[in-house]
């Protein structure tokens, strides 16, 4: 395939001090470059909030509805390679709790939950209370978890200006529930590829959150899928029955610079699922980023190749016959459609290890956490002090 972008010769040439993505936080530009970025940010949780819960027979007659299983197969199979009994679980952009069954299939110890989506975050609320999943409901979930309401990739506001004083970033709101052996961040960390500052907002989170030795698991679009696509297209549109991507006029000569990968903006709409405002992730550009932040690339594979290699065993090809993605092939409908299938094309999956031997004592209990929770419990974390 053809790269979107240009490999970098050394992903050293990333690392510190040689960074070439310098940044001046504190700058007039960078304010109001913020500005705009809150804006989106906004646009984008009203979407998430703005969707709300649907009954089974609503959900299984989506047009998209093999494509929403076999994503959740595909998280699915991530969270049984990597999570362990007991692990503590922080969950970025959780949305509706729609992997909250997933972590309790792996018996984690602890979760963490955390969405700008209030909407959300309300319904992932009462899921995890077993008091609306429309579903399968189900028996209690057997680990205590702690639920936030905010921004994940919210920079560091204590600038002093009056737009940002209620700000507070992700790593410091969750120090004492600190070290996490999990981080999970399901369809959003390019949510934060808006501008630099959110991307390493992003990645510092993690990596100030994840213990030594942790795992950082993950899914986003697969930019050179998309930037292909594009290429391929006539104009700056391309799509099929069930989703479209259009990218703004700057676009136009369909050239990406290495040396500006933050901020390349399209519109992205998917039925009966995504409408709004996204951003391209060199995966080159992530992966010498997060390297910079101690994370390590454990592999990065589009979704194809990572249905191509897990259906080889046998216990996810058993995962994919419960969770009935493919189906059994004997009527059309009980498939994925060759339009969704494509979509599923758009994204890859991707595992990161922070560096470092993990320590020898394990982590002692985490009493923030509750086995029911209140409205009262959820903390809107740019409302803290
Ligand atoms: C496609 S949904 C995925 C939800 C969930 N991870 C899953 O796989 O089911 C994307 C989620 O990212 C959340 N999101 C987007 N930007 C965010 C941000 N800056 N901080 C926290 N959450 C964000 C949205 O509200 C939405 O719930």
């Amino acid at each position: 395939m053809k790269r979107g972008y240009q490999e970098s010769s050394s992903s050293s040439s990333y690392g510190p001090p040689q960074s070439k993505f310098k940044y001046n936080p504190e700058g007039d530009g960078q304010f109001l470059e913020d500005e705009n970025t809150k804006i989106f940010a906004r646009k984008v949780a009203d979407h998430y909030s703005a969707r709300t819960n649907q009954t089974l027979e609503e959900r299984e007659a989506s047009p998209i509805i093999h494509l929403k299983k076999l994503n959740n197969w595909i998280k699915s199979v991530l969270i049984q390679l990597y999570a362990k009994n007991g692990d503590a679980v922080l969950d970025l952009a959780c949305g509706k709790g729609g992997d909250l069954i997933k972590w309790d299939k792996a018996r984690i110890g602890y979760y963490v939950g955390i969405d700008i989506a209030e909407g959300s975050i309300e319904d992932c609320r009462t899921r995890y209370n077993g008091d609306a999943d429309h579903h399968q409901r189900r028996k209690k979930f057997s680990f205590p978890a702690r639920l936030l309401c905010g921004d994940c990739f919210e920079v560091n506001t204590n600038s002093g200006n009056s737009f940002a004083k209620f700000q507070v970033r992700l790593d410091k709101v969750l120090a004492e529930d600190a070290p996490f052996d999990v981080c999970s961040c399901q369809f959003a960390m390019h949510y934060s590829w808006s501008t630099e500052v959110r991307a390493r907002r992003a990645l510092a989170n993690v990596s100030a959150l994840l213990r030594p030795g942790g795992i950082f698991i993950g899914t986003m679009p697969d930019a050179n899928v998309i930037i292909k696509k594009l290429r391929e297209a006539e104009g700056l549109q391309f799509g099929n029955s069930v989703y479209w991507i259009r990218f703004d006029e700057e676009f136009d000569d369909k050239k990406f610079k290495s040396s500006s990968p933050f901020g390349i903006k399209y519109k992205f709409h998917l039925e009966d699922a995504v409408d709004c405002p996204e951003w391209i992730v060199p995966f080159h550009i992530f992966k010498a980023l997060a390297e910079e932040y101690g994370l390590e690339l454990v592999f990065v594979k589009n979704s194809h190749v990572f249905v191509d290699e897990y259906m080889k065993k046998p216990e996810f090809v058993e995962l994919m016959r419960r969770l009935g993605a493919l189906g059994d092939g004997k009527d059309d409908n009980s498939t994925l459609s060759p339009d969704e299938w494509e979509v599923a094309y758009l994204y890859s999956a991707f595992v990161l290890r922070k560096r470092g031997k993990p320590d020898q004592a394990p982590v002692s209990s985490r009493d923030k956490g509750k086995m029911n929770l209140s409205k009262e419990d959820i903390v809107f974390i740019n409302d803290q002090p």
